[in-house]
This record gives C-alpha cells, structure tokens and sequence, in this order.
C-alpha cells in the first residue's frame, strides 16, 4: 500500500528552537543585512535553504559513536571505523581523512595541474574549479545539451557529454588531460543524476586514453536512488551495491562528507595507484594533519562511519528523494518557473522567469531570494547575476546564464510541515508576483560579492 504523505523515517529526540519573527521585525533584519541573506544572523532565519552541506541533523547513533570517538594522535581506532566504513564503499586501497572536500580538491588537483593540463567533467564544482585553476590548469565543463534546458525532462541531466569528452582529447591531446572527474549528483541544476552507463562509458574512454577517472561523490548515495528507480537493470540492486559499482570504475574520489555522510564536517580522499597515493599523502601530512586523522576530531571520523552506512538505509533515501520531489511538484502546480526534473538535494527556480517584469539589471533573483525572506523568513541562495555577473568595460553589466534561486534541503532537519508552510509562502509570491521590485548594487568587494555586496531596493 502506498500513501501520499510521506513520513520522516525517524522520531525527534532533541530540539532546536526556530526564532519565530513577524513581518517587521524580518523588513528591519534584512534592512540591517543590505538586503543580503549573507548577512543575517541565522537567529534571524526560520527556515534555512541556503545549503545541503554540514547542515544534516545526526542521529542518535552517530552522537553515540561521537562518545566513543578515540583522539589518539595516530592509529586511532575511530579512524580505524570510517577507513573501514570507506573501504566497504569504495573498494579503493589508499584512503585519507581530509576536513572537507576542497581540501582534498587542493592536494589531489594541485598534484595534478599545473599550466597547460586540462580537467573534464560534467560540471565542476565551484571549489574545483577554483582549486584547478589556481593550480594554473584549466577547468572545461561538458554536461549534456540536454542538462543546459531548465524545463527539458532528462532522466540524467547530470550526466558528461561522452562524444564530447572523446573529441576534447584528441583534440588536446591525452597526455594534457589531467583527469575526469565524474560529478555525482551533479550539483548545477540541482543535484541532477548521472547513471551508471554514462560512468561505464566514461570509463571505457579514460581506459583507451590512461586518463585518471576521478568520482566528486559527496552526493553518491542521491545518485544511487535515482539509478535504482530509473535505470534498467538496476531495480533489484541495493542502493550501497550501485554505489559501489560506480566507485568500482574510478581511479580514486573526493568526498565532502558534509553531504551524504550525514555529518557537520569532514570528508575524505581516496585512490588506487600507489605513486600518486603517496605523493598526496605527504601533502597531507604536510598541510591537514597526519594520514590517521587529516584534520579530524576522532569522534568527527566516528560520527563519519556511522552516517555512510546509515545513508543508504532506503527508508531514509526514499523520504529524502521523495520530500525534494513533493517541494518541487508542488512548486510546479502553482506555476512557479523551475529546473525540471527535481534532482536530489534542491529545488531550482528560474527566478527571471518568474519575475519577467524584472530587468535583469535589477537581480530577479535576488528580488526572489528577498521575498522568500520577507514573506516567510525563508533563507536561500540567488545563483545568477549578483553571484556571477560581470562588467564590461564601460561598467554595463555582463549577466550570468540564468538568474536562479537554489533552495537547498539540509538532511533529515526540516519536516513535512516546514516544507508545507514553504509552498505557502510560495503561494503568496505567486498571488503578488507583479508588484515586486527589483534590487540595486551600492558596495560591492572585487572577488565573491555575493558573500558581502549591499544593495538596495529599486524605487
Ligand atoms: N563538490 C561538490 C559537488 C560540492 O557540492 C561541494 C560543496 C564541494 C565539492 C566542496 O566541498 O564544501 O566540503 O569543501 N558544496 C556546498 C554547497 C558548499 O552548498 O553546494 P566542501
């Protein structure tokens, strides 16, 4: 028997209090914070979808576990735990504790770029990008066409576009490819799929070619939900075996076990071949911590252990796929503009078409991400042109791609209330989406000005 609503596996044991504010008192907050969100106090936030990441609510387990954490500087047990919980996954041999994933980004892709090497993905992360770049190497994206339509529904969005990948190699040449990396679920877009054929495929190339064939897995056990349920031959596989089939292709990973590890921080590194092992080894030590604990507490690498087994449990993996889903379907039904289908982690808006009377000069995503505050102390993140807009030279605005707004969904936090009180303060937007106003830039730094720029509202 299947029912509609769908119930948090799991009962509420300790209790955080929401500041619950009114109307004025949020005008003045965001006042005080220059109309960003980036600069309210999270006292100030009801509902808070500005990430996914370190924001996941541990079980009574894992805050058991953390009890047991053993901090010996070296050899400590609870690394022992989280080795072992990553080995089962992986099946890779050479395994390190790092305290996030762009700290491995760093030691893994500061080895292996430098100028003139290429790195290919579907889409690199942020932090990649930046840690490639800064190694000198350039950083080239090759998602499907099909994943660059919004509304266009695509079973994978997520996955690498394989002709492309082959054609980009020849073209520079293999020895100048310093790795793919595998994105999953690929976070642009909204933590869109990628499936196993497209990672086999991926294989076979790198294979042809000796290219390092790199997972960016901190979404893995999303992916694997979706590979059961989507993909043919998959059905009566368990979520843990597809996603250590998909390891099973790879070279090594980066996980930031800020995501699907279920945990507030961490992460970890992993390889197979035994030079390039070594050589990040030694970065390690030299910048994190020793190869036993990577700049982890003991109880931290405990807590890790316990929430990869504890991410897979398809009681947990059907209520987070499926309260994501049921935000964006509802979203849908009242007509508000998003990136389709819903991948795993968040519902994207299309906020320039939901604010079309909004120039894109005057950041419709950000008149988006205001209102969501405004109206329902909702806090979320504008990904467009305050966050990636540029000037030409006569100081005109150069947009982004898209103005969206990300709602991102920290795990096993929010209930299904909270998310209904969300598409109720959807509905009112909808109902006075056309008196809206757009926003203005008055101060802005020369790097990241989404963190800090102030605005204001245009009168
Ligand atoms: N890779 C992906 C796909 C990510 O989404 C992130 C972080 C990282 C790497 C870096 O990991 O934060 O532990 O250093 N994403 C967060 C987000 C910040 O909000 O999407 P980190």
């Amino acid at each position: 028997m299947e029912f509609k609503t769908i119930i948090e596996p799991f009962k509420i044991k300790v209790v955080e209090s929401i500041n619950v504010t009114t109307l004025k008192e949020r005008q003045k907050f965001l006042q005080e914070a220059a109309y960003n969100p980036f600069q309210l106090s999270s006292s100030q936030v009801m509902i808070d979808f500005l990430t996914d990441s370190g924001t996941s609510a541990m079980s009574d387990k894992q805050w058991s576990g953390m009890m047991s954490g053993d901090e010996s500087y070296a050899g400590s047990n609870s690394w022992m735990q989280m080795k072992n919980a990553i080995y089962n996954l992986t099946g890779h041999e050479f395994i390190y504790p790092i305290h996030q994933g762009r700290a491995g980004e760093r030691i893994l892709y500061s080895y292996l770029g430098k100028k003139g090497k290429i790195f290919i993905s579907n889409t690199h992360f942020d932090t990649t990008r930046a840690n490639i770049e800064f190694s000198g190497a350039e950083a080239i994206d090759i998602p499907i066409e099909e994943g660059k339509i919004p509304e266009f529904y695509h079973p994978f969005k997520g996955n690498i576009d394989v002709k492309k990948l082959e054609e980009l190699i020849l073209e520079k040449g293999a020895s100048n490819i310093a790795c793919v990396i595998l994105t999953v679920t690929n976070n642009s877009g909204g933590g869109q799929p990628v499936s196993m054929e497209n990672a086999k495929a991926v294989k076979t190339i790198c294979k042809k070619y000796k290219i390092f064939y790199f997972l960016d897995c901190c979404r893995v056990a999303e992916n694997a939900y979706f590979i059961k349920h989507r993909e043919a031959g998959y059905e009566n596989k368990t979520y843990l075996e597809i996603a250590q089939e998909m390891f099973s292709l790879t070279d090594g990973s980066i996980m930031s076990a800020k995501k699907d590890a279920l945990v507030n921080m961490g992460g970890f590194l992993t390889l197979t071949n035994s030079d390039l092992a070594e050589a990040c080894k030694n970065l390690l030590i030299i910048t994190e911590g020793f190869s036993t604990y990577g700049g982890l507490s003991g109880r931290d690498m405990e807590a890790i252990a316990i929430g990869l087994k504890e991410v897979f449990e398809p009681d947990y993996l059907n209520y987070r796929i499926k309260s994501s889903a049921f935000l964006g379907e509802r979203l849908k039904k009242l007509g508000v503009p998003l990136m389709w289908p819903i991948g795993g982690h968040a519902v994207y808006i299309d906020a320039k078409k939901m604010y079309s009377h909004i120039p894109v000069s005057e950041y419709p995503g950000q008149a988006l991400v205001c209102e969501l505050y405004l109206t329902g102390g909702i806090r979320s993140v504008e990904i467009g042109s305050v966050m990636f807009g540029k000037y030409d030279e006569g100081g005109n605005l150069i947009p982004a791609a898209m103005e969206l707004v990300r709602l991102a969904i920290p795990r096993r936090v929010y209930t299904q209330s909270h998310i209904e009180y969300v598409i109720e303060v959807f509905e009112k937007l909808m109902e006075n989406k056309g008196s809206v106003k757009g926003y203005k830039i008055i101060e802005e730094p020369q790097f990241l000005r989404h963190f800090t720029a102030k605005l204001i509202p245009v009168v």
